[in-house]
């Protein structure tokens, strides 16, 4: 597979073209940002990290029956991807309160909750990807509410799966972010990535963060933090 031209240059990543029109390669950078590219940092090793962590996530996804974009793994930062439009929603999913959720309700973090959440933003960075219901998407186009309804259905799965493996690895899945594409075929699969930066990741033990929190908050042990899940990811068997 021949790398083209660059695509396009996100805050994590940088998205090239190939020689097949239908696939790209994704390149995961060490840069981090934070608070809407206010904070800005790098986190060594990050981009190996998570490029490595989401696609073997998303190769035990395929396996639950939600399509991925994952084709290929090319290097250490580099992945082959199906090409996608990417639908312009964050889909949240939360088990536990934090972050925003917590902040916007006036409640402690750590609430379990007794059945997952589920919630969308409109994935519009000069808008502060504000948030939305069912309706303001699919009044706004942002997909078909048969799409909404796709989309909903593979995010639950993937919170199942994703719960079940990080508890394998003594790792609490607080909530996370993931994001959808559209193939050309008008396929709805799993894009982007998941990983420390996509996910809140507690110790299950000993409570403690282990996931871009430790950058967003100026916690300290951001390469540590990162590097621990991953370990404990690889000696899990997915
Ligand atoms: P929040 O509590 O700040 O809304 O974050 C919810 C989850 O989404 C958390 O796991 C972090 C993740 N997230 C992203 O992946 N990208 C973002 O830009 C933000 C704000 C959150």
């Amino acid at each position: 597979m021949e790398k083209k031209n660059q695509l396009y240059e996100g805050k994590a990543k940088k998205v090239y073209e190939t020689d097949d029109p239908e696939v790209l390669i994704v390149s995961y950078k060490d840069d981090a940002t934070a608070f809407n590219g206010l904070k800005k940092g790098s986190i060594t090793g990050k981009g190996v990290i998570n490029n490595q962590m989401s696609n073997l996530l998303m190769q035990g996804l395929e396996k639950k029956g939600v399509p991925t974009h994952y084709i290929e793994e090319l290097s250490e930062r580099e992945t082959a991807v199906k090409r996608v439009k990417i639908l312009p929603l964050e889909v949240i999913i939360r088990n536990i309160s934090a972050g925003s959720f917590s902040k916007r309700y006036g409640v402690e973090e750590g609430i379990v909750f007794d059945n997952p959440t589920i919630e969308f933003s409109y994935k519009n960075d000069d808008l502060g990807d504000p948030l939305l219901n069912d309706d303001h998407a699919i009044a706004l186009k942002l997909c078909t509410r048969e799409e909404l309804e796709t989309v909903k259905k593979y995010a639950f799965i993937v919170n199942d799966f994703l719960k079940d493996v990080w508890k394998t690895c003594g790792v609490t899945l607080v909530d996370f972010k993931i994001e959808f594409g559209k193939t050309s075929d008008g396929t709805i699969v799993l894009a982007d990535e998941i990983s420390p930066d996509t996910c809140r990741l507690w110790d299950s033990k000993t409570g403690e963060k282990l996931d871009k929190d430790r950058f967003r908050r100026d916690l300290g042990g951001v390469e540590e933090a990162y590097a621990e899940v991953m370990k404990r990811l690889r000696q899990a068997s997915l």
